[in-house]
C-alpha cells in the first residue's frame, strides 16, 4: 500500500526537498505550510496534498491533524518547520524569545502530541524531526536557537521510551549547514543593539561567513536523502548526523568531550 508522510514547513528548503523526494519515490505527501496559496511547485505534483499549518497555532494544529488523518493512514510525521535567531541574549525581546520556542520546540511537541493517538490506534508510526548539529553543540550568539534544538534532543530521547512500547518510532536528523535560504529568509536578529558585544559579534561573523559559504554547505536534497534513509532503514536509531561538516563537528566534540570542546570552540572564535 502507498505510504504517506506529513511534513511541516514544506514551503521551502529541506521541507520542500523532502516533499519532492518522497513524492518521486511513490509516497503520498501531505505538505503543510503557512501559506499554501503561494506554493505552485508542490501543488503541481501528483499525490501531494497541501494543507495550511502554522505550528505556532494550537487550534490550527488540531484542525490540520484531524483533516490529514481523515485523508487516510499517515505513516510518518516529519517535524521540520523552524527558524533561527542570532545575537546576544540581551538583544532579544521577549516576543523573539517566546516566538522561537513556540515554533522550534512547542511546534514539534504539539504536532507530535496531536498525532500520537492516531499512531497508537493504527498500531504504529514514525516521527522524524529536523533538529540540528546545534542540538548537540553550541555556537556563540545563538543561545535561544540551541535552547530549542537541545530541547528537541531531550524531548525525543525521553519520548523514545514511551512511544516504542506502541511500535511508534522517533528519530532526529541533525544537519550541519544546509544550502537553503535559511539565513536570508528564516534567520532573525536581536532587535536591541548592545554595543558591548560588537567586537565579539564581529569575530563570530567573520568565521561564520566562511562556514556559511555555499560550497561549505550540504544541498537540501542530500539531507532529504538522509530523512528518507531514516524513514526506510528499519533501524532502532535515534540520531542521524547529516552532512560532512556536521559529522566532523560531532566527531571532534565526541573525541574531545564536552568540556574540552567548549574551550576549544572559545579559542576558535575568540583567540
Ligand atoms: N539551513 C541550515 O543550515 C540548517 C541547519 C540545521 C538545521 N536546520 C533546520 O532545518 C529546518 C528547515 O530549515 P531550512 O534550512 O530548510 O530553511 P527554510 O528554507 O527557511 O525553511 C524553514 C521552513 O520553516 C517554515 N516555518 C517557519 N516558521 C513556521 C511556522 N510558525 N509554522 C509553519 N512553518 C514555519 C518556513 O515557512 P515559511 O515559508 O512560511 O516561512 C519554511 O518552510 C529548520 O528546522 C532549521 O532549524 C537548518
Amino acid at each position: 500500500m502507498t505510504k504517506t508522510i506529513f511534513i511541516t514547513g514544506a514551503s521551502s528548503g529541506l521541507g520542500k526537498a523532502t516533499a519532492k523526494l518522497f513524492q518521486s519515490k511513490g509516497w503520498n505527501v501531505i505538505a503543510t505550510m503557512r501559506s499554501p496559496q503561494h506554493q505552485q511547485e508542490l501543488s503541481a505534483l501528483a499525490n501531494v496534498t497541501l494543507l495550511p499549518l502554522d505550528v505556532n497555532d494550537p487550534k490550527q494544529i488540531t484542525e490540520c491533524v484531524t483533516k490529514a488523518a481523515g485523508l487516510g493512514k499517515i505513516d510518518v510525521v516529519f517535524n521540520n518547520a523552524g527558524h533561527g535567531l542570532f545575537g546576544p541574549l540581551e538583544s532579544y525581546d521577549d516576543e523573539q524569545i517566546a516566538g522561537l520556542i513556540n515554533t522550534n520546540l512547542l511546534g514539534v511537541i504539539r504536532v507530535t502530541k496531536a498525532f500520537i493517538p492516531h499512531f497508537r490506534q493504527q498500531g504504529g508510526g514514525l516521527f522524524i524531526t529536523t533538529s540540528s548539529m546545534g542540538g548537540m553543540t553550541a555556537f556563540p550568539f545563538s543561545s535561544m536557537y540551541h535552547a530549542t534544538k537541545w530541547g528537541i534532543e531531550g524531548f525525543s530521547e525521553s519520548m523514545y521510551f514511551e512511544l516504542s512500547k506502541f511500535n511508534i518510532g522517533i528519530k532526529n536528523i541533525l544537519p550541519g549547514g544546509i544550502r537553503t535560504d535559511y539565513v536570508g529568509r528564516s534567520m532573525a536578529h536581536g532587535i536591541h543593539e548592545v554595543e558591548a558585544y560588537q567586537p565579539s559579534i564581529d569575530k563570530v561573523n567573520s568565521i561564520m561567513s566562511h562556514l556559511l559559504l555555499p560550497e561549505n554547505l550540504t544541498p537540501a536534497e542530500d539531507i532529504a536523502e538522509v530523512v528518507f534513509e531514516a524513514v526506510t532503514d528499519g533501524k532502532d536509531q535515534l540520531r542521524y548526523i547529516a552532512g560532512e561538516d556536521g559529522k566532523a563537528l560531532y566527531k571532534t566534540r565526541t573525541e574531545m568531550g564536552g568540556e574540552v570542546f567548549r574551550k576549544h570552540f572559545d579559542q576558535v572564535f575568540f583567540s
